[in-house]
């Protein structure tokens, strides 16, 4: 079996519902739930016994010991972060405690746990570190997409601590030997995402008819991918990906902001005519240090492990809407306590 970290969160409810889908493998997944994680995501499996639900932190040691000594996982998926990057200028406390702190005592409980393996399971034990494109810094406009050789200029306390747990990665497979590898990918969007990042928080806003808040001028630039498609790469690169490696994940996708938010608009438009979701959109104050762009140069996985994503943005994004728009009960559940006070907090 495997363990998945933040497997009840955006991207590793998505992965674990994928997993399932596609092989027998069982899987652990160990989550604390924070805001972010919501089991609802995973009720479709909530009776399958290939899926062990384990609450949890990554950084309590006697924890993870127990659960890989119990379960005696082949490989481990590392999903579990802060990963909100508003959130982490306005408390970066949690973001140092999980990001940096919890990936270290993970790495140590799995070093443990790895220098007791025989020598065949160790070699073909993997530890996949999922981080993201956001620890390169920004690019100007002019400049070539981030490659896997472009150097870490972390710019938000989130993609600081993303980058220092990169790098105990790197550093555990490099002293140790453990058998790393990591994963730098763009911005997800897709089903189950929690409605503060700027798809979901749009689409929800829009049929809410509340304001669409676009922050400074609406030209920052990311590159999006649909979140099945970073599945299928964390599965290609835990199956052939070679340790000690990182490899750069993403969607061919660059697009400005306010061009995602206008495509909304379009696309809500087109299954309720009649409403105006356009007129929503409202600038508001810039994020602080906001990095002006992001863009993945994703050759390397091309090149070396034949993956490339199904969906371009325009298959994604229909696909996206329709989940949210057939799914308002899950949106309405999440909506509760800790997603209302951040809405007030941050948009006040
Ligand atoms: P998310 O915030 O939706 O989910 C994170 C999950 O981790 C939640 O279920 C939460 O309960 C859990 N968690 C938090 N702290 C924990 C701890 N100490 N111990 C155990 N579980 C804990 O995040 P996401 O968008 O699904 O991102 C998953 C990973 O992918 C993160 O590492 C993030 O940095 C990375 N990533 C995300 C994106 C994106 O666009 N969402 C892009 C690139 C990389
Ligand atoms: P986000 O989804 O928070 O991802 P990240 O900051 O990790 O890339 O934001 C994506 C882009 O959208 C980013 O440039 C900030 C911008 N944004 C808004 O303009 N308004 C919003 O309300 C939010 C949440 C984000």
């Amino acid at each position: 079996m495997i363990l998945v970290t933040g497997g009840a969160g955006f991207i590793g409810s998505n992965f674990v519902l994928d997993w399932l889908a596609q092989s027998d493998e069982a899987i652990v997944n160990l989550d604390k739930l924070t805001y972010a994680g919501n089991l609802q995501s995973l009720s479709s499996i909530a009776n399958d016994p290939r899926h062990i639900f384990i609450q949890g932190d990554i950084g309590d040691a006697e924890l993870v010991a127990h659960i890989l000594k119990q379960h005696r996982p082949r490989a481990i998926v590392n999903l579990a972060a802060e990963s909100h990057v508003d959130r982490s200028i306005h408390g970066p406390e949690d973001f140092i405690q999980t990001n940096i702190v919890g990936t270290f005592r993970l790495l140590e409980s799995v070093r443990a746990y790895w220098n007791e393996l025989d020598a065949a399971q160790r070699q073909n034990f993997r530890f996949l570190h999922v981080s993201t494109d956001e620890v390169y810094g920004s690019l100007a406009q002019c400049e070539p997409a981030f490659t896997e050789q472009h150097r870490y200029e972390p710019n938000s306390p989130y993609s600081a601590s993303k980058a220092s747990s990169d790098h105990l990665v790197r550093a555990y497979h490099h002293t140790y030997g453990l058998p790393v590898v990591t994963t730098n990918c763009s911005n997800n969007y897709g089903p189950y995402q929690f409605p503060e990042k700027l798809i979901p928080l749009m689409i929800v806003n829009a049929l809410a008819g509340k304001p669409l808040p676009v922050y400074g001028d609406g030209q920052q630039i990311r590159d999006w991918l649909y979140v099945a498609d970073h599945c299928s790469a964390i599965r290609r690169v835990l199956e052939a990906g070679t340790t000690g490696e990182t490899y750069n994940i993403g969607g061919w996708n660059e697009k400005p902001n306010i061009e995602i938010v206008q495509t909304i608009c379009a696309l809500l438009q087109e299954t309720c005519p009649g409403s105006s979701f356009n007129q929503l959109i409202t600038y508001v104050k810039d994020r602080p240090g906001h990095d002006r762009r992001y863009a993945i140069d994703a050759t390397k996985i091309e090149r070396e492990l034949n993956w490339r994503p199904a969906e371009t943005f325009e298959t994604g994004i229909r696909k996206t809407i329709d989940w949210y728009l057939s799914n308002q009960s899950w949106v309405a559940d999440v909506q509760t306590g800790a997603c209302r006070d951040w809405i007030k907090k941050h948009y006040a």
